[in-house]
C-alpha cells in the first residue's frame, strides 16, 4: 500500500471544506433539488441519530470522524462525545477547530489556481465536550448510548468484523448510525473481505442478530474536487438500536 491518502494535505482541505464549507451552497448545489447546500456529516447525525433532552448526559462516539464536523453536531446535545479517527492529519485539524486556533485551507480554483479560507466553528456547538483522538476504529473500545460511523464501512480492512464489534460497545437502548456508500477499493479493503451481496443484506446479516433496523435512507454527499468538478455519492443511511 502507498501513502495513506488520508494523511495528505490535500485530504485535510477537502475534508475541511467538506465538513465546514458553505455546503456546497455553490455551483453543485445549483444542480441538486432546489440549490440548497447540504453539508453531509450533519446530515448523517440529524437524519440517523434520535437526541433529545434526555441525551444530554450520555456518551456518544464518532468513528472515523475526519475533520470533526458530526462530533461538533453531536455535541449540541450530548455531553460527552469521542471524535476517533485513524489520521493523524485529520484529528490534527479536528483538535485544533477545537481549540479555536485559526485553521485554513487552500480551497483549489478552476484553471489550477487556489484561493485561501478560514474554517469558522459553526455556532451552538460545544467543544469542550469532544475528546478528539487517534484511533482505529477496530480497536475502539467502551460503551456508548450513540455511535455514528459515516463512509467508513468500505475504508476499513476487514468490514464484517467492524460490524461484529459495534453492537458490543452500545449501552442498553442504544444507538447507532451508519451510512456507507458501498466504494468498495481493494486500496482500503481487500478483494476477498467485499461484501458478495447488496450492502444492506451485509448490514442486516452481521447487526440484526443484535440490533433492530429502524431507518433506512439515501443521503447525498457532494465532495468538491474544483469549481468545476465535483463527486457525487449517494451513502446509504441505515439507524439501528439495540433489541430489547
Ligand atoms: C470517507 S472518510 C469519511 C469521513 C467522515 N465520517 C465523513 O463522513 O465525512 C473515511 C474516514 O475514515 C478514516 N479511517 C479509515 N480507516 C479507519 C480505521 N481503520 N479506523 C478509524 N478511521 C479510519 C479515514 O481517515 C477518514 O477520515
Amino acid at each position: 500500500m502507498g501513502e495513506n491518502v488520508y494523511e495528505t494535505e490535500d485530504t485535510v482541505a477537502q475534508y475541511l471544506h467538506f465538513h465546514f464549507g458553505e455546503g456546497e451552497g455553490s455551483r453543485a448545489a445549483n444542480f441538486l433539488a432546489d440549490g440548497r447546500g447540504f453539508i453531509f456529516p450533519v446530515e448523517t447525525v440529524n437524519r440517523l441519530l434520535d437526541l433529545d433532552a434526555s441525551s444530554a448526559s450520555m456518551r456518544a462516539l464518532d468513528l472515523g470522524c475526519a475533520v470533526g464536523r458530526s462530533a461538533f453536531e453531536l455535541s449540541r446535545k450530548v455531553t460527552s462525545v469521542v471524535g476517533s479517527d485513524l489520521s493523524y492529519a485529520l484529528i490534527a485539524a479536528a483538535k485544533n477547530i477545537a481549540s479555536g486556533e485559526p485553521v485554513s485551507y487552500r480551497l483549489a480554483h478552476d484553471g489550477g489556481a487556489a484561493t485561501n479560507h478560514d474554517v469558522r466553528l459553526p455556532g451552538g456547538v460545544r467543544p469542550e465536550r469532544i475528546d478528539f483522538r487517534v484511533c482505529d476504529a477496530l480497536k475502539e473500545s467502551g460503551r456508548y448510548h450513540f455511535i455514528h460511523a459515516a463512509n467508513l464501512l468500505c475504508r476499513v480492512p476487514d468490514p464484517a468484523a467492524f460490524l461484529k464489534r459495534l453492537p458490543l460497545m452500545l449501552e442498553p437502548g442504544g444507538q447507532l448510525a451508519l451510512a456507507t456508500p458501498a466504494s468498495w477499493l481493494e486500496q482500503f479493503t481487500p478483494r476477498d473481505n467485499w461484501p458478495a451481496m447488496p450492502v444492506l443484506d451485509f448490514l442486516k446479516e452481521h447487526l440484526e442478530p443484535h440490533l433492530e433496523l429502524t431507518r433506512e435512507v439515501d443521503i447525498p454527499f457532494v465532495i468538491r474536487e474544483h469549481e468545476r468538478k465535483f463527486q457525487l455519492g449517494i451513502s446509504l443511511g441505515t439507524s439501528w438500536r439495540v433489541r430489547h
